[in-house]
C-alpha cells in the first residue's frame, strides 16, 4: 500500500510517499520520496513556535513540496487525467495561496497512490488545518482514501521504521516530546492506556525552558543536552544532585516538570554563570535531574506489571543519555526495546505514513472519512488515543 503522508502539527512541514507493506507480523517501509522543511530558524526570534506565521509558511510549502515528492518517487505525468478539481478546492477556501498551487497537482499520475494520510493532531490548530485542508483537497482531488492520522501515534510506532517486528504487547511506551511526556500501555488492540503523565510541563518543554535561561537559544533540547555531554565526558563519575527530582518517590507513574523548571532559574539568580565550564556542569545537572524522573517511572512501571516490550517515541528520545540509559534498562529487565533512529525522532511525516498503515492493517481506519466533518485536534492533550 503506498500512502502519501503530510505532517504539519507544529513548525515541520512534512511530505513523504512510502510503500507499505506486511508480512504477518513484520512490517517494512520503503521510502519513495521524503521531504521536510523546518520554520525553527523563523520561530527563534520569537523564543517559541508563533502560530499564525507557521500557518502561513505551512500554506505556502506545502504543495511544492507534495510536487517535489511525487517527482522524487519518479511519478510522471498523466495523459488522460480526469480530477475533482472545483470540489477539492473547496477544501483551501481558507488557503487561497495552496488552492491556486493545487493546479500545479493536476498533471501527476497518481495510480500508484492508494492512501493520504494527515496528521490531526494533538498540535497547533492553525499549523494542523493546512495538512488537513489540503489533504482533504487531495483525496477529493484524486479519489483517494484520506487515513486521518494521530501525531502522537506517528511517535509510538516510528522505531517500526525502515522495518521491524510488531512489538510485543503488552508494551510499555514512553512518549517524550515537547508536548508530551506520557507511560501508556498498549496492547495488541492498539488500545491505549495512559498509566501515567506529566502535571504540568512536558519534558522537552522544560529542556527548552532550561535552554531559554541558560542562553542556549530554541528549540533547546538538543542544545542543553551538547553542554550536559561536554561536562559528562570529562568528569564521567560526576554525582552530585544540584536539582530536586519532583515526585521521584511518589507512588504514581505521573511525573512534573515545573519544579526542576523553577529551581533551575533560583539558582541561576543565585549564582549566574561565570564560565564555559559552569554552563556545562548546570546543564548536565539539569539533564539528570530530568532523566532520572522519567526513567525512574518507567522502572517502577516495567517492575509493577507485566510487559513484553518497552517502546520509546518523540523529539526527546534524541538524548543520547536517554537512549543510553532505556537501552540499559531493558536489558537489565530482558526486554526487547524499540526505538527510532535518529532521524525519526523529532516531527516527520515519515512516522505518520507507519502510523496510517498500523492503523489501517489493524482495522482503525474507515473506508470513508467524512471529508465534511474533519475536525482537528487542536490541544496538546492526551484524550486524543483510540
Ligand atoms: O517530538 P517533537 O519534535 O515535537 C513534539 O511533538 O513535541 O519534540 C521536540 C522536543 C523539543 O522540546 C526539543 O527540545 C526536544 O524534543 N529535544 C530534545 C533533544 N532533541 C530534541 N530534548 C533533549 N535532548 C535532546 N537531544
Ligand atoms: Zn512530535
Amino acid at each position: 500500500m503506498n500512502i502519501l503522508s503530510i505532517e504539519t502539527s507544529c513548525d515541520e512541514t512534512g511530505v513523504s510517499l512510502v510503500k507499505c507493506s506486511r508480512d504477518n507480523e513484520m512490517y517494512q517501509f520503503d521510502v519513495l520520496g521524503n521531504n521536510l522543511v523546518s520554520q525553527a530558524d523563523l520561530h527563534a526570534t520569537f523564543g517559541g513556535v508563533f502560530p499564525s506565521l507557521a500557518k502561513r509558511e505551512h500554506a505556502k510549502t506545502i504543495i511544492p513540496l507534495i510536487e517535489k515528492t511525487l517527482r522524487d518517487a519518479g511519478i510522471g505525468d498523466s495523459k488522460h487525467k480526469k480530477v475533482n478539481l472545483d470540489s477539492a478546492k473547496a477544501f483551501l477556501e481558507r488557503e487561497p495561496e495552496t488552492a491556486k498551487a493545487l493546479e500545479r497537482l493536476i498533471p501527476y499520475e497518481t495510480n500508484d497512490i492508494d492512501a493520504i494520510a494527515v496528521t490531526i493532531g494533538p498540535g497547533l490548530a492553525p499549523a494542523l488545518w493546512v495538512g488537513v485542508n489540503t489533504a482533504r483537497a487531495l483525496s477529493t482531488l484524486w479519489d483517494k482514501l484520506l487515513i486521518p492520522t494521530n501525531h502522537m501515534h506517528g511517535h509510538i510506532f516510528s522505531s517500526l521504521f525502515p522495518s521491524s517486528e510488531m512489538f510485543s504487547f503488552p508494551a510499555l511506551t514512553l512518549l517524550v516530546s515537547g508536548g508530551h511526556t506520557e507511560i501508556i500501555k498498549i496492547e495488541r488492540d492498539l488500545s491505549i492506556e495512559i498509566l501515567g503523565s506529566t502535571r504540568d510541563d512536558a519534558i522537552g518543554e522544560a529542556f527548552d525552558k532550561a535552554a531559554r535561561q541558560l542562553d542556549l537559544g530554541y528549540p533547546g533540547g538538543a542544545l542543553v543536552s551538547k553542554e550536559a555531554e561536554k561536562h559528562r565526558k570529562a568528569h564521567p563519575a560526576h554525582a552530585s544532585k544540584l536539582f530536586p527530582r519532583p515526585m521521584i518517590k511518589d507512588d504514581s507513574f505521573d511525573v512534573s516538570y515545573s519544579g526542576l523548571k523553577t529551581a533551575l532559574l533560583y539558582y541561576l539568580r543565585d549564582n549566574p554563570i561565570q564560565n564555559p565550564d559552569e554552563l556545562s556542569l548546570i546543564a548536565r545537572e539539569f539533564e539528570d535531574a530530568a532523566l532520572d524522573v522519567i526513567v525512574s517511572k518507567a522502572e517502577k512501571a516495567l517492575r509493577a506489571r507485566s510487559f513484553s516490550s518497552l517502546t520509546i517515541g518523540g523529539g526527546v528520545i534524541a538524548n543520547t543519555e536517554l537512549r543510553r540509559q532505556l537501552t540499559v534498562l531493558a536489558s537489565s529487565l530482558s526486554l526487547p526495546l524499540y526505538i527510532p533512529e535518529m532521524s525519526l525522532t523529532t516531527d516527520n511525516s515519515l512516522m505518520i505514513a507507519v502510523a496510517a498503515f498500523v492503523a489501517n492493517q489493524n482495522e482503525k481506519t474507515h473506508a470513508h472519512t467524512d471529508l465534511e466533518q474533519m475536525e482537528v485536534q487542536a490541544n496538546m492533550s492526551s484524550a486524543q488515543f483510540y
